[in-house]
Order: structure tokens, then sequence, then C-alpha cells
């Protein structure tokens, strides 16, 4: 008798975020098509979390899916020391194209993490470069999560996933972030101390400050308004630092623009992507630079270069699946999809609300959050409301006591509203840990 995937899987595979003596084994997934994943059990799954948040027109868009195959059988893979390709140049261009100003110079990684470390490494060198040795010092804002390799890490500490690493962490000084939601009256008073606070911190030694714009995706959907990002470029400017943005989760249409820094009407001097950089198809990274930083690596010494690079920079798979995915959300089918889940998690946001059941409702674009109690990442809040939508056809990934819902763009309006409706039915139901209280805080715990 042959082993299940499953008896293989507990016998050898090692899963992500997971603590697998608790956790119930994993949902064998077996296809996946548009908005749902399909598992060998028999089930059917809406994916409210865009599987990570990497999927943006649905699983295994036939467009897509072409692209790559017909790359895979022109060529696969080339060493981008030596070469470039159509694909990456065109994808490059593409980008370039889209994102703000002078935003124009495209270094190609593997993942999100790897994107940040590059706008780090390059932050540090450019100064170091320019004969300002000095500037060493990163910035960062409290809860923000850029990813999970050593540098990411440093930068992303304050989010609390990572206690066990701190002695091989940087030191990096975090400042307040005026996290807010819809109904937020303190929300001017929390933005001023954020920018006084920044502004202090922001001395002569500072080269880089890294932000998520507009939404820190993993300490909970925590979303800031556009004006604080202008605040914040204003003075990081002043000061002579660069500003990076980090837009691996809200690139690619997730705020309702292409990019949250277009939405902010703010040029950063870095912008760091993935996730839906391939339309979730395949992992890949791009950092994309300033012209003027670029320019700061060209000279006679190989030391003046960008000495960095991973085996499969600008995979020529991941490049034409991107360009396939940029194809499809320019159209003006998806763009009114976007709006349209924007229209529809504004109006059921604002009826769960008038309620009085959820705290600190919030939205920018397709996504939606709102907290159901207190607690941190560990909160047991989430599995049982995962659990609770799993048994009903959908996979939601809540974040401790943080529902929200970030859908692939391909998602209708019936089956959005359906989503909206499982979790009225989980509040109205009184289901017995969506209140705060004694109750909750017994079964909760910070990360
Ligand atoms: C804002 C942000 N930056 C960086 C990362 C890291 O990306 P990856 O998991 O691809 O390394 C993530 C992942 O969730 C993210 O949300």
């Amino acid at each position: 008798m042959t082993d299940s995937i499953l008896d293989l899987d507990r016998r050898h595979v090692w899963h992500p975020f997971t603590q697998e003596q608790i956790a119930p084994p994993p949902m064998v997934a077996v296809g996946g098509k548009g908005d749902r994943i399909f598992t060998e059990d028999g089930r059917e799954l809406i994916d409210l979390v865009s599987s990570w948040w990497v999927n943006l027109h649905g699983h295994g868009h036939p467009a897509i899916a072409r692209a790559v195959a017909e790359q895979a059988a022109r060529l696969e893979q080339v060493i981008f020391a030596d070469f470039t390709h159509a694909p990456a140049a065109h994808l490059a261009a593409r980008l370039a194209g889209l994102l703000p100003g002078d935003l124009d110079r495209v270094f190609y990684s593997d993942n999100g993490s790897t994107a940040v470390e590059v706008a780090l490494k390059v932050a540090l060198q450019y100064f170091a470069n320019r004969g300002e040795d000095g500037r060493r010092r990163l910035l960062a804002f409290d809860g923000g999560y850029h990813g999970d390799t050593v540098g990411a890490m440093s930068v992303g500490k304050s989010s609390g996933y990572f206690r066990a690493w701190e002695g091989m962490l940087f030191p990096v000084e975090m400042v307040p972030y005026p996290s807010t939601w819809i109904g937020d009256e303190d929300v001017s008073a929390k933005e001023t101390a954020a920018l006084d606070a920044l502004e202090a911190a922001l001395t002569k030694d500072v080269a880089a400050v890294i932000v998520e714009p507009l939404i820190q995706g993993a300490s909970g959907m925590r979303m800031c308004r556009s004006d604080f990002l202008q605040g914040v470029a204003e003075r990081v400017r002043a000061a002579g630092a660069l500003l990076v943005f980090d837009e691996v989760m809200t690139g690619f249409g997730r705020t309702g623009a292409p990019f949250a820094c277009g939405k902010a009407a703010v040029i950063p001097d870095m912008v760091c992507l993935s996730k839906g950089l391939t339309g979730g198809f395949l992992p890949m990274g791009a950092t994309v630079v300033r012209e003027p930083i670029h320019q700061a690596f060209l000279g006679e010494s190989l030391g003046q270069a960008f000495l960095h690079g991973h085996s499969y920079t600008a995979n020529p798979l991941g490049c034409a699946a991107g360009l396939a995915s940029l194809d499809l959300l320019m159209g003006a089918d998806c763009q009114a999809r976007i709006a349209a889940i924007e229209a529809i998690h504004g109006e059921r946001l604002a009826a769960l609300a008038a309620r009085g059941k959820i705290q600190h409702p919030r939205l920018t674009g397709t996504i939606a959050a709102l907290d159901l109690g207190e607690g941190g990442y560990a909160s047991a809040l989430g599995p049982r409301l995962k659990q609770f939508f799993i048994d009903r056809g959908f996979l939601l990934r809540p974040l401790g006591p943080v529902a929200y819902f970030l859908p692939p763009y391909c998602i209708g309006p019936a089956d959005l509203h359906r989503a909206w409706d499982t979790l009225e039915a989980a509040l109205l139901e009184d289901w017995p840990y969506a209140k705060t209280g004694p109750g909750a805080a017994a079964i909760t715990k910070a990360p």
C-alpha cells in the first residue's frame, strides 16, 4: 500500500508559522481555480486571504499559466549577472512606468524578505559610496513587519514574531505608528505625536526609514492615512535620509490603486515588491530605486558596485508571469472588480459597526479589517474563527483577534457577500469568543 500525502507530509514536511503538535493536519490541496481551492477530501474553499496575499486574479488564471508555459519552453532560467532577457527588461520597464517619479531602476530578487534586505543594503552602501560613512542607522515603525531574514527581522522586530532571535538582530530604532480606523477621533493627535517622534529620531546618522505604506499587514492590518505618510516623507527628506516603502503586501492594487505610494501621493526613494508581482504564480521580489541612487553605484571600482545577487535573480518564468499579471491588473475589468470589492467591504463593515459587535473597523481598497477582541497573534480567537469559516467553505486566517478579508480580485459580489454573511453569523450567533471580557482574556495571550 502506498503512503498517503498526509502520511508523507507528517513524516517529512515542516510547515511555516505552525505549531504542528497542536494544529489540525494541513488540508491537501489538489487544485485551484478562480477564488477557489479544491482539497483531496472534496472540499471547495473560497480563498479570502489570496493564499498569503500573493494571488491577484484567482488560482490557475489561464493567461498567466499560458505565459509561464510558453516562457518555460523558450528559456526557463539564465544567470542574470552576464545576461538579460526580454521578460526581465519588459517587466522592469512596466514597473517603472507604473511607479511614480524617477523610481526607474529595478533590482530583482526572490521574495519579499530579500526585496527588503536589498533596500537596506542599498541604503547603507549608497551613503558609503558617497563618502557619508556615518549614515548607518535605520529607523522603522512600531508594529511593522518586513519578512523573516535577519535584516528584515531587525527592522520588523516590534511586530512580536522574533523573540527567539533577538540576539542576532541589529539595533533599529522604532518610532510610533498612528494606527487608525473608521471613526477614530484621536487620529490627528496620534499622527502629530508620531511625526514629532520621527523628527527627533532623524539624526544625521540615519541612512533610511522603512514603512509599510497605508497598511501594516502582519501586525494586524493596522492602517494609517496618506497625510501621515506625506508628513513622514517631508521629514525624512529634510533630514537627508532615504525613505523605503515596503509594498510587498500593499502593491498591485490591494489599496485600490496600483501602488500605495501613488495613492498616498508620495514618491519614496525605494519600493520593495513581491507577492502580487507574479500574480501569485512564482516567488519573486523586486526593489525599485530612484535613478540617482543607482548612479551612486557606478564607477571604475568593483567595490562601488552592489555585490549582491540570488541564484534565481530575474527568473524568466516569474518575469513572464509578472507581465501577464500586469496586463490583467491594469485592464478595465480588473479595475472595476477592485472598486466593487471596496464598495461591498465599505457597506458591510458599516453595517457590522453600527450593530456595535466589532471594534476598530477599517478599510483601504480591497482590504477590510476589524478587531473581535483583545490579545496578540497567539490569541485563541483566530483559530476558532478560522475553523468557523472553513466549516462554511471559506479560507480565512485571522491575525489573532483581527479578522480581515483580502480576497483575489476575481471574487464575485455574491461570494463576497456570503463571506460577510458568515462573519455576521459568527457574531450574531453569540459566538462565545466574539466578546472581550474575562472569558476571552482566559484564552488569549500576547505572542
Ligand atoms: C510587508 C511585508 N514585507 C515583507 C514580507 C516578506 O515577504 P516574504 O514572505 O515573501 O519573504 C511580507 C510577508 O508577509 C510582508 O507582508
